[in-house]
């Protein structure tokens, strides 16, 4: 739900940091601490990390022109300048005014236009009326950016070495940055969508992959398995936790949905008949007249799509993209199986090499393309885990047992956004590769497909099949 994911699932250590900062943003900041004498390795090592983050969403907005940054194409859509500004608020707010002696902000009006919907923080502009804002200008934008970022390094350098509180909260900035990075990508990609000269953000070569094989299955036992995240590593509250469940014996695609399964469910009327479909599915299919996945368009010379490099024909090999959970949920009973449980999709997934933390690869971001290449040949192993598209899952999104939310005003940030959403897993071609795990658990509402989203497909096993 663009930004309305990113802030929703924050580390309860931090969230309690927020809160204190929320508490103490209006007052006169403490007295300066003395300058450390020499700079720590982590602090060195944190702004380095800071300073790589901040720079690649620069280079992801460096293609588009102002006029491109001011576009607010649809509510959900967030204009690029606004992207940029805010997350330097989220530093601002929750950082620098709280925790550095001395700070100056750039412009106190910010803190109403850039503030998405902490209500801890105070009033804001709407959200659907971002596109509004023509002033500051994507240049004073810039100029925020530096302002924050000097601080910043001065605060990481002076405070964040001494308090490991302040550090976390430092690396949670980071991550939700690169959240933003990936709202960038694909709200511009709508933004580009609108303009009836079929702009590109950019260019890439064009996939040459060998046809992709029809799906394999890989098999699993029933069981009690463990899923959630539960080490010292960076991870969202949403993803602990830790917690035992109970799978049956299931069965899972090798690969994600292409676009030639999806023409052959297009072909076979498959958005026509209500079989297939949830009745709220099945009410929206025809509310919004949805005949294909967001994005393509008939022409003379066959179906078409709109990317970030161009309006171009719409390549059987490549995963599906941009549709929504109600349309994967009928695409997959019309397949005769199902969407994948969240928990199913983690089992598999953590027991693919590498996959076991964050450290995950696949199509994401810094491939650059932006977009879903095809499957590489079949071998033994599941392709496509991780990168590509957002899978969906046939799990609500919902709280694991024993999560708690925070207490007092910080609660805003998570429980209350775990009703009417889905699970999808995995990261996508927009998604920074250092960003995503094999826990992540991002979340849509069901009728939403302007984010980079497609599935895979599982289904039940008879009990004996795998006894
Ligand atoms: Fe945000």
């Amino acid at each position: 739900m663009g930004d309305a994911r990113t802030e929703q699932s924050l580390p309860v250590s931090v969230l309690q940091l927020m809160a204190a900062a929320c508490a103490v943003s209006v007052r006169v900041p403490p007295t300066r601490k003395a300058p450390v004498s020499a700079p720590l390795t982590r602090s060195t090592v944190l702004l380095t990390d800071y300073q790589a983050v901040r720079d690649e969403t620069e280079r992801l907005a460096a293609p588009l022109s102002p006029e491109d940054q001011q576009v607010q194409s649809m509510p959900d859509v967030s204009p690029t300048k606004w992207h940029r500004a805010h997350i330097t608020w989220f530093f601002e707010t929750f950082l620098l005014r709280p925790s550095l002696p001395g700070y100056v902000a750039f412009n106190e009006n910010f803190q109403f236009l850039y503030n998405s919907y902490y209500e801890a923080v105070g009033d804001r502009h709407a959200r659907h009326e971002r596109g509004l804002i023509s002033r500051p200008s994507a240049s004073e934008i810039g100029e925020y950016r530096r302002h924050v970022d000097r601080a910043m390094a001065r605060l990481i350098d002076e405070v964040a070495s001494e308090d490991p509180a302040v550090e976390e909260l430092v690396l949670l900035g980071l991550h939700h940055e690169q959240q933003h990075q990936e709202l960038l990508l694909m709200d511009i990609k709508h933004v580009l969508s609108m303009n009836p000269t079929r702009p590109a953000y950019h260019e890439i070569e064009e996939s040459t992959a060998d046809a992709v094989e029809p799906v394999a299955w890989h098999e699993y036992e029933a069981g009690l398995i463990e899923i959630g995240h539960d080490d010292d590593s960076f991870a969202f509250d949403n993803e602990g936790p830790r917690h035992r469940t109970y799978v049956a014996p299931f069965r899972i695609a090798d690969r994600l949905v292409t676009n030639g399964d999806w023409l052959d469910f297009m072909a076979d009327d498959g958005y026509h008949c209500a079989e297939h479909w949830l009745s709220a599915g099945w009410a929206t299919v025809n509310e919004h007249g949805w005949e294909s996945p967001m994005y393509w368009e008939p022409t003379e010379r066959g179906w078409y799509t709109h990317t970030l490099h161009g309006f171009v024909p719409v390549d059987r090999n490549e995963p599906v993209c941009h549709v929504s959970y109600f349309e994967a949920d009928a695409y997959a009973r019309w397949a005769g199986a199902r969407l994948p449980t969240e928990a199913e999709w983690e089992h598999v997934a953590s027991q693919l090499q590498g996959a076991s933390s964050s450290d995950v690869t696949g199509n994401f971001a810094h491939t650059g393309r932006f977009h879903p290449s095809p499957a590489g040949p079949a071998s033994s192993a599941i392709r496509q885990m991780f990168g590509d598209v957002w899978q969906w899952t046939s799990s609500a999104y919902s709280a694991y047992p024993g999560f708690a939310p925070a207490p007092g005003a910080v609660g805003e940030y998570n429980g209350k956004f775990m009703v009417n959403q889905y699970v999808l897993r995995g990261g996508c071609c927009a998604t920074p590769v250092a960003h995503t795990r094999t826990t992540y658990r991002n979340f849509f509402p069901t009728h939403t497909r302007w984010m980079f989203s497609g599935l895979r497909l599982a289904a039940d096993l008879p009990k004996e099949a795998t006894s």
